[in-house]
């Protein structure tokens, strides 16, 4: 006959013991007669079902109807018991393999593994960690520093003075609410990576040499080839005697090693505040070789000259070093250069992509191209 849950006469501790020993014999018994898969569940739900399994009833019949003074005997006891019939079907297993392992449990290793996508990098991330690698290579270390910046940072210390011209060309985004601030304190975007040239040399004393990605912002529109934001590669050297021709042959290398060897460059004058002299460097077209025409149509990207313009650079201005000379740049003493670019820029040119707005939108059918 299959066990059933019997009211108790009474709740004396002989009683109680000879309950649960009968319900735990009967449990053991149960285990032992299971085959399969089916049986398993049947026992399973027989005595842990929640709605009528023994053990809801056990509790429903024994320790409701328990009269005050027993209950907590019985409650130990009932606990007891619960906690040896749930060992007695958690332990069960069917037709355990040598591991003991349920033919539940057991791999089938016939089966598809999953998959799992792992990204790729972004183009504009993967064409700023060559370039970066590019100067590590030749001693840069990397530097990094604020994306809401002060105006001292983005502008007074780089030589724009308040009210100069030159900040017009940087299309600025203000932080709300600074009036009440100092000029120098108040907070914006920074329109380029070049504060964190101060940054780092407030920081650490000369020989220098840094490289510097980072995320800058403008209150450019966005069309095919302007972003709102977008992204800057910064270096800067300073030592003594450091010259042009360190400046060239720097770049130079750098160009070739991005582009290849058969690139050549060239430098026609510019202006920037924070160097003196400055420079536009432009590399020869890499897509049509520098002839300005690909077969018999002409060459878009470089506008048919046969060359691109890749970046800005000059040696430090003097007055720079002004800024962070109690931090050991004498310009009397020290000289450098320094040259910013911009990634998207390039990304969109060595990939040969026509919009740079693609490159922010997240749409994985462009950005697969590159996994
Ligand atoms: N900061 C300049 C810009 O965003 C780029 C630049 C030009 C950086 C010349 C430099 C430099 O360090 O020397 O337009």
């Amino acid at each position: 006959m299959a066990y059933t849950v019997q009211r108790l006469a009474d709740y004396s501790e002989a009683a109680l013991e000879s309950a649960a020993g009968e319900c735990i014999r009967a449990c053991e018994g149960e285990a032992a007669a299971v085959r399969d898969e089916a049986d398993l569940k049947d026992f399973r739900n027989r005595w842990l079902g929640r709605k009528n399994g023994i053990l809801t009833q056990i509790n429903d019949q024994w320790l409701k109807d328990a009269p005050k003074e027993a209950k907590r005997e019985a409650g130990i006891r009932v606990n007891e018991l619960k906690a040896r019939i749930n060992e007695l079907v958690e332990a069960k297993k069917v037709g355990g393999d040598e591991s003991g392992a349920s033919a539940a449990e057991r791999v089938d290793i016939s089966l598809p593994g999953l998959h799992r996508p792992i990204g790729a990098e972004h183009p504009v991330v993967k064409t700023t960690n060559e370039l970066v690698r590019i100067f590590q290579k030749l001693g840069y270390s990397v530097a990094e520093g604020p994306v809401i910046e002060t105006d001292y940072y983005n502008f007074e210390a780089l030589n724009f003075p308040p009210n100069h011209p030159a900040r017009d060309t940087q299309d600025t985004l203000f932080i709300a609410g600074q009036q009440v601030k100092p000029p120098r304190e108040r907070l914006l975007l920074r329109t380029h990576t070049s504060p964190v040239q101060i940054r780092t040399m407030e920081k650490m004393p000369p020989p220098l040499r840094i490289v510097i990605p980072g995320t800058v912002h403008r209150n450019d529109p966005p069309d095919a080839s302007h972003s709102p934001m977008f992204h800057q590669i910064e270096g800067l050297c300073v030592d003594t005697n450091i010259t042009f021709g360190d400046l060239k042959g720097t770049l130079d290398h750098a160009m070739k090693e991005f582009f290849g060897s058969s690139v050549k460059t060239s430098f026609r004058p510019s202006f920037f505040p924070f160097t003196e002299p400055s420079a536009e460097m432009y590399v020869s077209c890499f897509i049509c070789g520098g002839s300005g025409r690909r077969g018999s149509d002409p060459c878009r990207p470089c506008k048919q000259t046969g060359w691109i313009e890749i970046l800005g650079c000059g040696m430090v201005d003097p007055n720079v070093f002004e800024f962070v000379k109690d931090s050991g740049y004498d310009p009397k003493r020290v000289s450098g250069f320094a040259f910013g670019m911009g990634a998207d820029r390039i990304a969109l040119l060595k990939y040969g992509v026509d919009d740079i707005q693609l490159f922010f939108q997240g749409d994985v059918r462009f950005l697969r191209q590159w996994a």
